[in-house]
């Protein structure tokens, strides 16, 4: 039986040999059964191990547990590397192919027609004015000569704010006329996009709140025809060539004459209308020019607004104003 110890250094060493040979994990499996199975070689010495006259078994027992542990060892080592290897791609990789493109975001469409009509003022020498949203009486109304007792500030269609000066949220862009024209002599000639607020209910065509674009443009000499001219330019450039658009007489306390500005082409059309109502506009009424301090009798000037969601319904074929303010991704994937 001496034979026996002598079997445990040539096959370990065999033994050690396939599992390190193994070049895949099925490889190292089969070595592993081969050797270390229920009916492997190397469990079929340590089951010998009971036939051993007594004075040699410890010293069997002690080569074997070496054996053993070298040989577990070395499997468990081989079966991390192999795994790790069996994760790597096959096929070489490519670093200089382009990255996967994630989905980018996208501009609301009312920024989108909002950066349009800026872009096409500003190409005929219009700049951006700003103004603040929470507003007092003064600028909203009184300086654009809005009596007391005017329809526009009733409380039933204004969002005033509870705090001794009454200040509101602006019903319209054209506060931000009287502060420019407050702080800066003419000539001037500016747009105001901005969010302005009035008590409506929501519904297919109103909303609390939405969007406007104002315009001022005061120097000497200026004329409704400067205006017309202007007015159509910028709503050929936004809505199509085959633009009309048609001035009807009507009221603004901040204008005279005042003017409604009613637009037609294949866009309206298409919404079952020849001509819609699209925007405010006229020259610039005396009194405003007074209570800015500029004399009315050198200058003059015209102004205008019109609300951002009316052109980009229109634009797009939008029945529902409500549909800008949802963020639903259906609708706003669209543009
Ligand atoms: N502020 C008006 C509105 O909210 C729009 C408007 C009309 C603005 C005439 C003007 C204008 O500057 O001259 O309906």
């Amino acid at each position: 039986m001496s034979g026996m110890l002598d079997q445990i250094d040539p096959l370990t060493e065999e033994a050690l040999q396939a599992l390190q040979a193994a070049g895949n994990l099925s490889d190292l499996d089969a070595a592993r059964v081969k050797y270390l199975g229920v009916n492997g070689q190397f469990t079929a010495l340590l089951k010998q191990m009971g036939s051993l006259p007594k004075d040699q078994r410890p010293e069997a027992g002690k080569r074997i547990n070496i054996a053993k542990n070298k040989l577990e060892g070395l499997l468990a080592k081989q079966k991390e590397v192999l795994e790790l290897a069996a994760c790597l791609p096959t096929e070489p990789t490519d670093f200089t192919l382009p990255g996967r493109r994630p989905q980018l975001g996208k501009l609301h469409p009312l920024t989108q027609v909002t950066e349009d009509i800026v872009r096409s003022f500003r190409k005929i020498g219009f700049v951006v004015a700003d103004g603040p949203e929470v507003e007092d009486e003064y600028h909203c109304f009184d300086a654009l000569n809005t009596p007391a007792d005017h329809p526009a500030r009733d409380s039933q269609d204004t969002f005033y704010i509870n705090t001794p000066n009454r200040p509101l949220l602006r019903t319209h862009t054209s506060s931000v006329q009287i502060r420019v024209m407050e702080n800066q002599p003419p000539p001037i000639r500016i747009i105001v996009p901005g969010r302005v607020y009035r008590r409506d209910t929501a519904d297919a065509t109103h909303n609390p709140t939405f969007h406007q674009i104002e315009g001022l443009y005061v120097d000497r000499n200026v004329t409704l025809g400067d205006m017309k001219g202007t007015v159509e330019f910028v709503f050929k450039e936004l809505l199509g060539k085959d633009v009309k658009l048609r001035f009807r007489p009507h009221y603004f306390s901040y204008t005279e004459p005042s003017l409604e500005i009613d637009f037609s082409s294949a866009l309206t059309r298409k919404m079952g209308k020849e001509w819609l109502e699209i925007a405010g506009c006229g020259m610039v009424h005396p009194k405003v020019f007074e209570n800015v301090g500029y004399n009315p009798e050198e200058w003059t000037g015209w102004a205008f607004g019109f609300g951002i969601e009316r052109i980009a319904m229109i634009r797009y074929g939008i029945n529902d104003i409500r549909l800008f303010y949802e963020n639903d991704l259906r609708f706003l994937n669209q543009f």
